[in-house]
């Protein structure tokens, strides 16, 4: 398994022999394991995807790597230093969207809430009021700035999770399932966000199994399987290599017509 990241770049996130195991509620003993085993390196300013199907351990992996979960054994370290000592420059610089929108909501209005978290990385005044509009404008959000943000549909509030983490500037960003919910307008200005703040340098882990929506910016793919890294590089290479029981549709496969577009093979 080679990495398609150059070994030079500045790593942010390792992973070494990472696990997790739930409890078990089966009655058979042991635990259930989320993630076994899992060894990665994340580096400064790549687009890395993860894909795998349902129950594969991303949205696990997306919580141990922000901090929000703890791992049963094995190692991350972020900028060489372990999670718990790191916790305050990860917090300043990693910002996430987590797969339930409405896990993330804080704040009563959509401004409101986009401005939560410019305000507490310290802007105010004109600064934060220009972040929020500037945000609002290109989530497409601006007409719904003063709505209660818990009445907004699901792609709308999809809208709001991803404003709230651009309008923070963060260098380094997790998106889990950022696509789910969207319409097509919804999808492109997730896209052009992604476009965006990859130019500027950020580092983005996006976690999806709608590859052929972002696949284009990915520098690297990962596949979890069942809680397990069964392929890390290039995205041209690991498509070669998929194996049907990844659960991951190859998206270079092409539509032909109307009567060709279903994901059923006939
Ligand atoms: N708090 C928990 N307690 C017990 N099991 C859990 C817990 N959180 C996750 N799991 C289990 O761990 C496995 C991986 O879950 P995870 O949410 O990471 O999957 P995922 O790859 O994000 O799937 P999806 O594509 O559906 O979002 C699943 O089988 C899930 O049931
Ligand atoms: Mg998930």
């Amino acid at each position: 398994m080679e990495s398609g990241a150059p070994s030079q770049r500045e790593v942010l996130f390792s992973v070494r022999n990472l696990s997790k195991v739930f409890p078990d509620f089966g009655g058979k003993g042991g635990g259930f394991r989320a993630l076994s085993g899992l060894n990665l390196d994340i580096f400064a300013g790549e687009c890395l995807l993860v894909a795998g199907s349902n129950g594969s351990g991303k949205t696990v992996l997306m919580k141990i790597l922000a901090a929000l979960m703890d791992m049963s054994g094995g190692e991350v370290l972020f900028r060489g230093l372990a999670l718990g000592k790191a916790l305050p420059r990860l917090r300043r610089e990693l910002g996430l969207v987590f797969q339930d929108a409405d896990a993330q909501i804080v704040g009563e209005t959509v401004a409101e809430d986009v401005a939560f978290g410019p305000k507490n990385l310290g802007f105010s005044g004109s600064a934060l009021e220009e972040r929020v509009n500037r945000t609002l404008e290109s989530m497409g959000l601006s007409a719904k700035r003063d709505f209660p943000s818990r009445d907004l549909s699901g792609g709308e509030k999809r809208r709001l999770a991803v404003a709230g983490i651009l309008a923070m500037g963060c260098g380094i960003i997790i998106m889990d399932e950022p696509f789910a919910n969207l319409d097509y307008f919804g999808v492109l200005q997730v896209l052009e966000l992604i476009r965006d703040e990859k130019a500027r340098g950020a580092t983005l882990i996006i976690l999806t199994h709608e590859l052929e929506k972002v696949l284009a910016f990915a520098d690297r793919l990962l596949i979890l399987d069942r809680g397990k890294l069964r392929d890390d590089g290039k995205p041209e290479d690991v498509l070669d290599r998929l194996l049907p029981e990844y659960g991951i549709r190859d998206p270079r496969q092409s539509y032909r017509s109307a009567g060709d577009c279903t994901w059923l093979p006939a």
